[in-house]
């Protein structure tokens, strides 16, 4: 496919249903992820973020409905052709687990080593590349658990883009990071966008990320896309449902006073 006919949407879902027994999570979804742009994907929990975004790689099948990834639809395809997928679309996991027994290069390596390669040196370039790529450069050798919190964070997206994905999904990247840290996340995951041209889907639930990050923003709310627009459109919603998320409150109110009274 040459570039001029590239769509503007790099993943097109439409009508995806998903359920686990009697648990019907996913009611028809139809939604595109732009192609080169970072979209943040918003709702509470138990929404169906992360059972949406696992029908990206394969790693769930819809129940009803279909899936196109860069102009393929996925849907249907057996193990081989879903490992190419996995290859352009790669996943940082919530909780971005790492082997603790294994060094961070060792880690970062594990994708291509799954695929097969064998060559050494290639395997040490990509690790150092990727290393690189999240301001980790040189730390190959240590153990993960020699780590703090963010550099872990950091191993694992090394992980993520070792394949050289065109598209990258996080699932809450921003977990159990202290703000500074989140920031520091969040300027890897745009450059990630603006230097190497990569789709950035990002489950997160910190809206300081969202504003900072997302050209497009996707709300979730029982299982179908309630609400998508602009930051600056939700920023500006007279939604009740987005203006809650936005400012962090739950359906009961604290009153109208003391420290946790609404500002202005
Ligand atoms: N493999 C599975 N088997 C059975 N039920 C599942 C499975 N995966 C997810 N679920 C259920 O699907 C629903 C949606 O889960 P999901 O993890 O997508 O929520 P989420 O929006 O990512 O929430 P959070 O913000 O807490 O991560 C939940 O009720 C969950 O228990
Ligand atoms: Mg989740």
């Amino acid at each position: 496919m040459s570039e001029e006919e590239k769509s503007e949407v790099f993943i097109e879902v439409r009508g995806l249903h998903q359920r686990f027994g009697e648990n019907h999570v996913l009611k028809g979804v139809d939604v595109d992820f732009p192609r080169g742009k970072t979209t943040a994907l918003l709702g509470g929990s138990g929404g169906g973020k992360s059972v949406l975004v696992k029908h990206f790689v394969g790693l769930l099948r819809p129940y009803k409905g279909t899936v196109v990834v860069d102009g393929e639809e996925i849907t249907h395809m057996g193990e081989r052709e879903l490992d190419h997928v996995r290859q352009q679309v790669s996943m940082m996991f919530q909780g971005g687990a790492l082997f603790d027994s294994m060094t961070v290069g060792e880690n970062v390596a594990f994708p291509l080593r799954e695929r097969g390669m064998r060559d050494e040196k290639e395997i040490a370039k990509r690790v150092a590349d990727a290393l690189e790529i999240v301001r980790l450069p040189g730390q190959s050798e240590k153990m993960p658990s020699d780590l703090s919190g963010g550099m872990r964070k950091r191993v694992a997206l090394a992980r993520a883009v070792v394949e050289r994905p065109c598209c990258v999904l996080y699932d809450e990247p921003h977990a159990g990071l202290d703000p500074v840290t989140g920031d520091s996340i969040d300027h890897l995951i745009k450059h990630l966008q603006t230097d190497l041209g990569i789709t950035n889907i990002v489950i997160t639930h910190e809206m300081r990320s969202v504003f900072r990050i997302a050209d497009h923003v996707v709300f979730m709310k029982e299982g179908r896309v309630y609400w998508e627009g602009s930051p600056q459109e939700m920023r500006e919603s007279r939604d009740p449902e987005l203006r809650n998320f936005v400012e962090g409150k739950s359906e009961e109110s604290w009153g109208g006073s003391g420290l946790l009274a609404e500002e202005g």
